[in-house]
């Protein structure tokens, strides 16, 4: 029963995880906001204003999976996704992230430009909100055992033995 309340639990939380948005795409990736002229690889995307805030972001992993076109260009996506790390402030984006082209090519065609997306902090991290899930899970449940088998004693078992 209680795993059955987990599963469903987690499955709420990994969906709750995944937020709409656009996505546009780059070419040239140094020097960026978050680090300057260090090469971060391609695999990488900047944050439009609302998600940049004061750079907090930084460092920061998504998982992007295309949803569909925005413009004319039909069926633009390719069915993959993928995981980038944001290096890049992009100020006054119109998009949600500008990924590089590398990573806008892996999920879609270039040709459409700006597409929907759906994006998400990746497994690693889903993993550690379930993790948090067992655990309360597992104290709450040692508490239920330890005061059903009678091994939570009062703490005041000392004063009975007041007349020794
Ligand atoms: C990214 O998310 C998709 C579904 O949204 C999933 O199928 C895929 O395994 C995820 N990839 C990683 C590396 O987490």
């Amino acid at each position: 029963m209680a795993v059955i309340i987990f599963v469903i639990v987690a499955s709420l939380i990994s969906v709750a995880l995944a937020t709409p948005g656009t996505a546009t795409f780059y070419t040239s990736y140094v020097p960026s906001a978050c680090y300057g002229n260090q090469n971060n690889g391609v695999m990488i995307a900047a944050a439009s204003d609302p998600l940049y805030g004061n750079g907090g972001i930084c460092g920061k992993v998504f998982n992007v999976t295309c949803t569909g076109p925005t413009n004319p260009v039909p069926h633009p996506c390719t069915g993959k996704s993928v995981v980038v790390k944001i290096v890049d402030h992009c100020p006054g984006c119109g998009g949600t992230l500008d990924l590089s082209r590398e990573a806008f090519a892996t999920i879609a065609n270039p040709v459409a430009g700006i597409i929907k997306i759906d994006y998400h902090q990746p497994s690693h991290d889903d993993s550690s909100g379930k993790s948090f899930i067992v655990q309360q899970w597992s104290s709450m449940w040692n508490k239920v055992q330890s005061e059903v088998s009678g091994t939570h004693q009062p703490r005041c078992t000392t004063a009975l033995h007041w007349g020794e």
